[in-house]
């Protein structure tokens, strides 16, 4: 392609992405079934012959942007799924056009220079141990899955267990303790880590879902104890303090799933959610839900540095890098610089300003609850963070009330199970949604009940 036409090409990307967003508040937040139907458009066999970039792309945004769900809108409250900052959006832009294989220094100086100064700002606004690793993963589930990788073989190291050498056959067992209420990608990760799930101890959870110190399975020296900061259906934290104090005594691991919760710990009005969390020995967070970053964006820290250096190391003659070379702290070896998003979204809204991100999507999930609460929709959880778990009063149960709003264009969000019965969730977590968001998706989600 000529230098020309590439930048022809890259100006009709932008343009058409500038389109797409020009449109999201008013955009149906979910593709309607004609224009999922069109996605048959895109069942081709395999061309023989170049196609035309220009050609690609016009298909790409007829058929594509339509069909896309508007997560990055201020309309969708599903999942956890927070949007794209601009900053880190433009800043990605950049990631994508340098093309980095940022595994060390010696691949990309410049992607190794910001994921240093990424990592130690976010253990700085999160105040997690200075000198932690961080690793900047794809997800909170790799990255989780580094963790514990780092905490049994070092659990192992201290039954002079060399898990290196020796694998796992004969070895001692390391044992899990995890609350039924953890992120199914817990329970993902460690069974891809060989831990069986009959043989995991379940530590029993209060109504909100958090741990209760006072029915703690038992911990010694070779227990992995999970805990969480942000339950997905409610929002809550397991209480740190006294399940870490244990934890230490016994000699455990304890490690932290905080995909999105962990953010409130850059709060003044949630940080208390959070107390006691410092003390844990690795913990998981996401970019790309609640700092608004792109996907796919994760770390994975861990207290003792050399410990997640050794577990994760893939130095090879031909590639040596620094034992704090992001190819030696999660699973990529080769890895786009996704931390550099990040360094631009600390940048740029600072302390303060993810402070008040985090801290706004709280108060609008308060008045989000008590907005819909009592007009035909129970909320069900104590509303401590972002999330809000609901269930329906009325005649029209959890199913019909939540297919009828996704069809209807003008919110989206999905349904889960609490306590087995069937409830449908709201997570506020994209910097887009406004006060007047939220009054909208109150006078959406009560309509029926307000017609009544
Ligand atoms: C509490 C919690 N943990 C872990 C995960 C998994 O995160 P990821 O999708 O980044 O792997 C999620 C995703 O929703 C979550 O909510």
């Amino acid at each position: 392609m000529h230098k020309n036409d590439e930048q022809a090409l890259l100006r009709e990307a932008d343009a058409l992405a500038a389109h797409y967003l020009h449109s999201l508040s008013t955009r149906p937040v979910y593709p309607n079934a004609g224009e999922i139907q069109a996605l048959s458009g895109f069942d081709e066999a395999l061309p023989d012959a170049p196609t035309d970039a220009h050609a690609m792309l016009a298909q790409l945004d007829t058929f594509g942007s339509v069909s896309t769900s508007v997560s990055t809108g201020p309309h969708y409250l599903g999942y956890v799924i927070g949007g794209v900052l601009p900053a880190a959006a433009a800043a990605d832009r950049l990631v994508s056009v340098w093309d980095q294989c940022a595994s060390s220094h010696a691949t990309s100086p410049i992607a190794a220079k910001l994921e240093a100064v990424a990592g130690r700002w976010v253990l700085d606004i999160l105040d997690l141990p200075r000198g932690s690793a961080v690793g900047f993963g794809t997800s909170a589930t790799a990255c989780g899955l580094s963790c514990i990788a780092a905490a049994r073989r070092s659990l192992l190291a201290g039954q002079g267990w060399d898990l290196d050498a020796d694998g796992l056959v004969g070895a001692p067992e390391i044992k899990v303790v995890i609350s039924d209420k953890a992120h199914i990608s817990l329970f993902k990760l460690l069974r891809v880590l060989g831990f069986g799930r009959k043989r995991m101890l379940i530590a029993p959870t209060d109504e909100q879902g958090r741990i209760d110190p006072k029915r703690l399975p038992a911990l010694d020296d070779k227990t992995i104890l999970c805990l969480q900061a942000g339950e997905v259906n409610t929002g809550a934290f397991d209480p740190f303090t006294p399940l870490i104090a244990k934890a230490k005594a016994a000699g455990a691991w304890v490690h932290v799933d905080g995909a999105f919760g962990l953010w409130a710990r850059a709060t003044k009005t949630h940080h208390h959610l959070t107390e006691g969390i410092e003390g844990a020995d690795s913990w998981t967070t996401d970019g790309h839900k609640w700092l608004n970053t792109p996907y796919d964006s994760a770390m994975a820290i861990c207290k003792d540095a050399g410990a997640l250096a050794q577990a994760m190391n893939s130095d090879a003659d031909y590639a040596r890098a620094e034992s704090h070379a992001q190819s030696n702290l999660t699973m990529e070896f080769s890895r786009r610089a996704r931390g550099i998003p990040v360094w631009a979204v600390l940048k740029t809204l600072g302390r303060q300003g993810v402070c008040e991100m985090v801290e706004r999507h709280c108060g609008q999930t308060q008045k989000l609850a008590e907005g819909i609460d009592g007009k035909g929709i129970k909320v069900l959880n104590k509303v401590v963070l972002n999330q809000v778990l609901c269930t329906t009063t009325g005649a029209e149960g959890v199913a019909d009330f939540t297919t009828r709003m996704q069809a209807g264009g003008k919110l989206w969000f999905g349904t889960t199970v609490w306590n087995g019965a069937p409830a449908f969730r709201l997570s506020v977590s994209n910097w887009r949604t406004t006060d007047a968001d939220i009054e909208r998706a109150i006078a959406v989600l009560t309509d029926v009940f307000t017609e009544v």
